[in-house]
């Protein structure tokens, strides 16, 4: 007869079997599809094919990037954009890139005197409402009104474009703030804008990813004893956007002399954190001081905003603000601000990410065959996290609208 114990026990150890004959099932299947690597083997798989959301908001670029009377040409999540302020200034107007006669793109069109869109190739014109407005082929006749291009919503905030790649705006979702970008309390200086070469994902995961860094920046923010820090994390909304947030936090930690250089503080107090604000962008906050004074006058620390707007499947574009307390100086030379010695030398870290980022898109174009998988550690919880989310919006735009609408 068996006792309780032993029957759960066996139950146990044939939920087991199932569960390894279905994980062996799954990675044999993926392994026979060549050119199909995935992220993950597990509940939150994600295909490297199957990553992009278009219902979000996304960084089409700073203020500064929008010089009135300039067209701008971008592509986001595979759609093609045009994009301009008017030579009057004003609000960015955004459009699909393509022209309604023959799809010739926009952007290699020219803006006129009288503030219209010419098209490059039978010149037809669109005003900053999207509306056709001349057909030079076809004088005196009245203007089809299928003359027209497709607008996408733009906010402009915080010294950001930001524009929604979606059907239907969602009222719900708001382009995060990030008001030490605008803020007089704050000096901020672009640190990076650039294209690539891989998939997004990569890059949101680096991010979230505190445990890299020794030994990928080991000799500048990063060393061993940074790495035994436990991490935390936790999961919030902002401003309707699921959020991941990784945190370490240290006492009495004598961090690396590349930030003790920042700083002037060998020995210090320490809260460092990562936060995926929407897949869009990730805020990084890292405050410290002398043990025992942070939150006090000697606090000091840098945010680094990072913007993740990705063009397809294979690039995204990254875009990374730096900012300091305004009147912070760096100890080495005074003259010099905070935010100015961050701004210097952080380009190397980013070359380091850049080329792990580089390396992991070369193996995942491979196909799977014979590699066991991703095996994860605790320190991956943000990251496996942010998967999930990712997929889940991925999949609720897979949805019927009929059932989108219901969820
Ligand atoms: S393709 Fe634009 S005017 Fe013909
Ligand atoms: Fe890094």
């Amino acid at each position: 007869m068996l006792t309780l114990r032993q029957a759960l026990l066996a139950l146990f150890h044939q939920f087991e079997t199932l569960f390894h004959y279905l994980e062996h099932l799954c990675r044999h299947r993926s392994a026979a599809r060549p050119g199909r690597s995935s992220f993950l083997h597990s509940s939150v798989e994600i295909q490297v094919k199957e990553t992009l959301i278009r219902n979000l908001w996304y960084v089409a670029g700073t203020s500064d990037e929008f010089a009135p009377g300039q067209l701008v040409g971008q592509t986001i999540v595979g759609l093609p954009l045009v994009l301009w302020r008017p030579e009057a200034g004003g609000e960015v107007v955004a459009f699909d890139g393509r022209c309604c006669h023959k799809r010739m793109p926009l952007a290699a069109g020219k803006l006129l005197a009288d503030g219209t869109l010419e098209c490059a190739y039978h010149g037809l014109c669109f005003d900053s409402a999207g509306k056709c407005v001349k057909i030079p082929s076809q004088p005196g006749r009245a203007i089809p009104s299928r003359a027209k291009l497709r607008p996408y919503p733009i906010v402009e905030q915080d010294g950001m474009v930001w524009i929604w790649m979606g059907d239907d705006a969602n009222p719900a979702l708001r382009p995060p703030r990030i008001p030490e970008l605008a803020s007089p309390e704050w000096e901020a200086i672009r640190v990076q804008n650039a294209e690539v070469p891989t998939n997004y994902l990569l890059l949101i995961e680096n991010l979230l990813d505190i445990s890299h860094f020794y030994p990928l920046h080991d000799g500048n923010i990063g060393d061993i004893a940074n790495s035994e820090i436990p991490v935390e994390f936790s999961h919030e909304g902002v401003q309707g956007n699921r959020s991941v947030t990784s945190v370490r936090k240290a006492e009495s930690y004598r961090h690396p002399p590349y930030l003790e250089d920042f700083f002037g503080y060998e020995l210090v107090d320490r809260h460092h954190s990562h936060s995926m604000i929407s897949p869009a962008a990730i805020r990084v906050d890292l405050r410290c001081a002398p043990p025992g004074r942070l939150e006090t006058e000697d606090e000091r620390g840098y945010i680094l905003t990072h913007l993740i707007t990705p063009i397809d499947e294979r690039h995204h574009r990254w875009r990374v603000i730096a900012a300091c307390r305004a009147g912070h100086r760096w100890p080495a030379d005074p003259s010099v601000s905070t935010v100015a010695r961050v701004a210097e030398k952080f380009p190397g870290v980013i070359a380091q990410d850049l080329w792990a980022l580089t390396e992991q898109q070369k193996m995942l174009d491979l196909a799977d065959t014979h590699y066991l998988g991703e095996m994860h550690l605790r320190a991956d919880t943000g990251i496996l996290k942010a998967r999930e989310i990712v997929r889940d919006m991925v999949a609720a735009e897979a949805q019927p609208a009929s059932q989108a609408v219901a969820a």
